[in-house]
């Protein structure tokens, strides 16, 4: 849905970024001009997130998320752009613009919700009718209650080709829809046969109570144990949590982190309501940024097996740059949550809990294990895994601590303890260093971790910035383009992806539209958002003028002729010579 410009441009006045972004993050410094926080879409422990007022935009040094308002809300709160606008008018008391063309893709998503929804009953009911028996004596082996499977709206499908698809179809459903939200799927010959099949139904609801997919698990030993919903319009599996929508209500700001739906379900039936767990894919940084809205400690509960172990120092690593408290379950007698609960009752669960080691620990006690400790090999082994880990906390008591009870657990001088992890953590310090001085050098010849979306950058080094600064200008000041005509056009261009910018700009110029980065969201993908609003940030420092805009294009003519040498590739034997002996010549003048 397209919006006004003055629409927008109230919207905007209404919605003051810093103010809606306060909501998601605390922001530091805010007497400053650019208030800088600690981004809410990545994790991190120093702030880089700035929030720049003049222009209504923020941008993160750290993961490159950036924009204006909406683009802000669209990611915070996953919505897309006409639901974003929507968010903020209901924030901001302003009344939403009827359109009688309806938003196509916003019906589909409503259209995916009504289907789920409606599959979500059909499940249910027949859980319950004579077809379900089997399923409901297999949630009864597992000792669940009426109670329970009503709180998560479990179900099952039946053992048939098309009893959801006849279901739904009669309520007005068409089998392309269907497909598409992945509640039918298409033979080779063409049929339509529904997706779940005689499987018990766990139904995935999100935080505003809609069911956007679904995971069915078989009742007995075949395989696949568990379907899910692949991604649809409503769906992205890397993005969820199952059970957050009950667990977020909890005060306590502590989330457990369990392997699987049957796990949550015995823990919340156990009265431990703040278990949520991935939805069938390996832990993701867009759980993190997730989980971490909602909590302050979060306690990983996966499997004890192999894998399990595996995945806790897999997410382990991934979150050591969080500021969630992390701690890890050991799961003592029993493989998964659900079977503690069931083998030693919810007793042992809670003191389980309460016993929960955190990361340094755990991470301990996985190097313990390698190593027999009766051994001086084995505690040698053992030390020097154990320094290397006290290396790493930066909190001096906190690691005097564990140097004292490793003393204590292997009978060796505290001092000795102390000043190896000393000297380990001084060469970590300066691996640190030099990562950090690589980064900066990297950045000095144009690679910036590619995180900047023009693939010409390197190449055309110069060039690129000198566009870059170009389009912040005319960005900030579109009056510009009538004052450099003749001057100013697309041919000056470089490289192609801002090439193509700059064309949008112009044509945006010529409609007699603006080119604030609150209107351009309307236009632009969230890539290009970034790449605007980092732009913006990059030219806070330069002058508001013409001539530096001339001076950028001077640069820009000078560039293009060098883009006329072909690239090596294309280059003839002869040419290749040419320029080889070209470069030489010139590396030797430059030696005497
Ligand atoms: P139960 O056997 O019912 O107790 O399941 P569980 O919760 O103990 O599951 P398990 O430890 O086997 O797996 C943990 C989680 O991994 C499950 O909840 C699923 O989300 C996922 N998973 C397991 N098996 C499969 C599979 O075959 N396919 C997919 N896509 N996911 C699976
Ligand atoms: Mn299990």
């Amino acid at each position: 849905m397209r919006f006004s410009e003055d629409f927008l441009s109230e919207l905007r006045s209404r919605a003051d970024i810093e103010e809606i972004i306060g909501k998601y993050t605390e922001i530091r410094h805010r007497g400053s001009r650019t208030p800088v926080c600690l981004c809410p879409f990545h994790t991190e422990k120093t702030p880089s997130f700035v929030v720049y007022r003049d222009t209504q935009s923020y941008y993160c040094f750290g993961c490159g998320a950036g924009g204006d308002v909406i683009t802000f809300i669209r990611n915070i709160e996953r919505l897309d752009y006409t639901e974003a606008v929507r968010f903020l008018c209901e924030r901001t008391g302003m009344n939403m613009p009827t359109d009688p063309v309806d938003d196509e893709y916003a019906r589909l998503r409503r259209r995916c919700y009504e289907a789920n929804r409606e599959a979500a009953r059909f499940f249910h009911s027949a859980l319950f009718s004579e077809k379900g028996k089997q399923a409901r004596e297999y949630l009864e082996r597992r000792q669940l209650t009426a109670e329970t499977i009503k709180h998560f709206g479990l179900g099952f499908a039946p053992d048939s080709w098309d009893s959801l698809l006849k279901h739904l179809k009669a309520k007005g459903f068409s089998d392309v829809e269907l497909v598409s939200f992945d509640l039918a799927k298409r033979t080779q010959k063409g049929n339509t046969i529904d997706a779940f099949r005689n499987r018990l139904m766990f139904p995935i609801i999100d935080l505003r109570g809609n069911v956007i997919a679904f995971g069915g698990r078989v009742l007995d030993d075949s395989k696949p144990k568990y379907l899910n919903t692949s991604d649809t319009v409503v769906y992205k599996k890397s993005q969820g949590l199952y059970a957050l929508n009950f667990a977020k209500n909890d005060s306590s700001r502590r989330l457990i982190l369990c392997e699987g739906y049957m796990d949550v379900i015995a823990m919340h039936q156990a009265g431990f309501t703040t278990a949520v767990a991935g939805l069938g894919t390996a832990f993701t940084n867009e759980q993190i940024s997730l989980l971490s809205r909602y909590c302050d400690e979060l306690v990983l509960a996966f499997d004890s097996d192999e894998a399990g172990v595996k995945a806790t120092q897999r997410a382990l690593k991934m979150l050591s740059n969080s500021t969630m408290k992390l701690r890890v379950l050991h799961l003592a007698g029993g493989k998964d949550p659900d079977e503690i609960i069931k083998t030693y009752g919810k007793e042992r669960m809670r003191a389980i809990i309460e016993g929960a080691v955190n990361d340094t620990e755990f991470a301990l006690l996985q190097a313990k294990k390698k190593y027999d400790t009766t051994v001086e090999d084995g505690k040698l082994g053992y030390l020097n895994e154990a320094v290397m880990l006290l290396a790493d906390i930066n909190n001096a008591i906190e690691r005097d601590l564990y140097i004292s009870r490793l003393a204590t657990e292997l009978n060796v001088a505290r001092d000795s303890i102390l000043s190896q992890v000393n000297k380990a953590s001084k060469n970590k310090a300066k691996i640190r260093q030099r990562q950090e001085f690589d980064k900066i050098l990297k950045e000095a010849v144009g690679d910036d971790g590619g995180r900047n979306p023009n693939p010409q950058r390197r190449q055309f080094l110069k060039a690129a910035k000198a566009e870059e600064m170009l389009l912040a200008l005319l960005m900030k000041n579109p009056d510009y383009f009538r004052k450099l005509s003749g001057k100013l056009s697309a041919d000056i261009f470089v490289t192609d992806y801002n090439k193509r910018i700059f064309e949008g700009f112009e044509q945006r110029i010529t409609d007699g539209r603006s080119l604030e980065l609150s209107v351009l969201s309307e236009d632009n993908g969230n890539e290009e958002m970034g790449y605007l609003a980092y732009l913006l940030a990059l030219s806070g420092n330069v002058a508001n003028t013409v001539e530096q805009c001339e001076e950028c294009i001077k640069v820009l003519l000078q560039e293009k002729n060098r883009k006329k040498i072909p690239e090596i590739g294309q280059m003839s034997d002869d040419e290749f010579r040419a320029m080889f002996e070209q470069i030489r010549k010139n590396t030797n003048k430059k030696d005497v």
